[in-house]
C-alpha cells in the first residue's frame, strides 16, 4: 500500500482511507454488521490504516462497530473520529464548545475502546464559539495523551489559520471530488501554505461518480441523497451524462470510473476516504493507488468532467448552513 505523510512532517498513513459512515447512517438502512466488520478488517489486511468515523454516525453506532472490527489490532489502525454534531435523541445541533470537546472525546475513547485517538476532528464549527477556545480544549486533549493529532472539517480558510495559530492542525477534512472542486480556490492553497493535509470526503460524489447510480435509482427517507440537489431530477440527468464520459474513459483504460475519480484526487495531493460497505468496492478503490495515470490522462479527466458542468449544489440547504464557518 502506498503511504503518505499527514501534515508538515506528521504521521505516515495509507494513501487512501476507509470512510465508515455509510455502514451506520445516512445512506439507507444500516448495513449488516458482519458485512461491515469484514469490510473494515479487509481494509486493514490490505494496509489501509486510515479509518474514518465520527461520534455522530448512527449516534455512536459507527464507533462501536469500528471498535469491534479493530479489537486486537490497534497497532494496525490510524483511528480518526470527530466531535461537534450532537443529536441527543432530537434534532441535529452543532456544539463546538470546549466542554463538549472534552466530553465527546471521552465518550469516543470509551465507545472505540482505545486509550488514544490518532486524530480528533472538529466535525462542524458553531460560529458563536471562538475557534481559539475550541482548539485550545482540543490541544489540552493532546497534552493529556488522549489525542495525537488535531483536525477540522468544513471550516473557512480564516478559521483554519486562527486554529493553526493555537495548535498545529494536521488535517482538514472537507468535500473534494471531480464533482466538488470548490476547495481549489482558497482552501487547498491555504492548506499547502500551512502544511495541512486535505482529507477528501465524499470523494466519489456519494456514489454518483462510480456509475452505480442511474436515472431510476431511488433513495429512501433515511438516505440523505434523496434530498441532495445533485441527485434531483434534471440535475441528476446532467450529472449522469458527465459520469458516462468518465465511464467511457475508464473502459478505454481498463479501469473503473471510481478508480479514475480517486486516482485524480490522489494526483491533486489529497487523501481520499471513500466510503464503502463492500469488500468488492473497497478493493476496487484501493487499486486506484497503483494506477499509472499520466498528466495527459489527468487532463483528459478534467476536460471530460468540467467542474462548471456539474449541476446542483453539493449540499442540501439544511446541511450547507453549517459549512464554511
Ligand atoms: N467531515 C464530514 O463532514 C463528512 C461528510 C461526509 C462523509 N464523511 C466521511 O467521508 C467518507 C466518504 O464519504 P461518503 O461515504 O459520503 O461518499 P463517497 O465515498 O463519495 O461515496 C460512498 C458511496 O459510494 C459507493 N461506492 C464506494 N466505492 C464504490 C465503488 N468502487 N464502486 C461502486 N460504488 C462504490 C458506496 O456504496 P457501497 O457501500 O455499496 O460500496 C456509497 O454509496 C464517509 O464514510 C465519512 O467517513 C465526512
Amino acid at each position: 500500500m502506498r503511504r503518505t505523510t499527514l501534515g508538515e512532517s506528521g504521521p505516515e498513513v495509507s494513501a487512501i482511507g476507509l470512510g465508515c459512515m455509510g455502514m451506520s447512517a445516512l445512506y439507507g438502512p444500516r448495513t449488516d454488521e458482519q458485512q461491515s466488520l469484514r469490510t473494515i478488517r479487509r481494509a486493514l489486511d490490505l494496509g489501509v490504516d486510515l479509518i474514518d468515523t465520527s461520534a455522530s454516525y448512527g449516534d455512536g453506532h459507527n464507533e462501536r462497530l469500528v471498535a469491534e472490527a479493530i479489537r486486537g489490532r490497534r497497532g494496525d489502525v490510524f483511528l480518526c473520529t470527530k466531535f461537534g454534531i450532537r443529536r441527543d435523541g432530537g434534532a441535529m445541533r452543532v456544539d463546538s464548545s470546549p466542554q463538549w470537546a472534552r466530553t465527546s472525546c471521552d465518550e469516543s475513547l470509551d465507545r472505540l475502546d482505545v486509550a488514544h485517538l490518532d486524530v480528533l476532528y472538529l466535525h462542524r464549527r458553531n460560529p458563536d464559539i471562538p475557534i481559539e477556545d475550541t482548539v485550545g480544549a482540543m490541544a489540552e486533549l493532546v497534552t493529556a495523551g488522549k489525542v495525537r493529532h488535531l483536525g477540522l472539517s468544513e471550516v473557512s480558510p480564516q478559521t483554519l489559520r486562527r486554529a493553526h495559530a493555537v495548535h498545529p492542525i494536521t488535517v482538514l477534512q472537507t468535500e473534494y471530488s471531480l464533482f466538488s472542486r470548490e476547495v481549489e480556490a482558497e482552501i487547498l492553497p491555504t492548506c499547502r501554505e500551512l502544511g495541512i493535509t486535505l482529507v477528501a470526503y465524499s470523494p466519489l460524489g456519494r456514489a454518483l461518480l462510480t456509475g452505480q447510480v442511474t436515472a431510476d435509482t431511488t433513495f429512501g427517507g433515511d438516505d440523505l441523497r434523496g434530498g441532495n440537489p445533485r441527485f434531483a431530477g434534471p440535475n441528476r440527468a446532467a450529472n449522469l451524462a458527465l459520469v458516462d464520459r468518465l465511464r467511457a474513459l475508464a473502459a478505454e483504460l481498463g479501469v473503473t470510473p471510481a478508480q479514475l475519480a480517486l486516482g485524480w484526487l490522489l494526483a491533486q495531493g489529497a487523501v481520499p476516504i471513500p466510503g464503502t460497505t463492500r469488500i468488492r468496492h473497497l478493493e476496487d478503490n484501493v487499486a486506484s493507488t497503483a494506477l499509472p495515470l499520466t498528466p495527459e490522462h489527468l487532463l483528459r479527466i478534467t476536460e471530460l468532467v468540467p467542474a462548471a458542468a456539474v449541476r446542483g449544489e453539493r449540499l442540501a440547504a439544511s446541511a450547507a448552513r453549517w459549512v464554511g464557518a
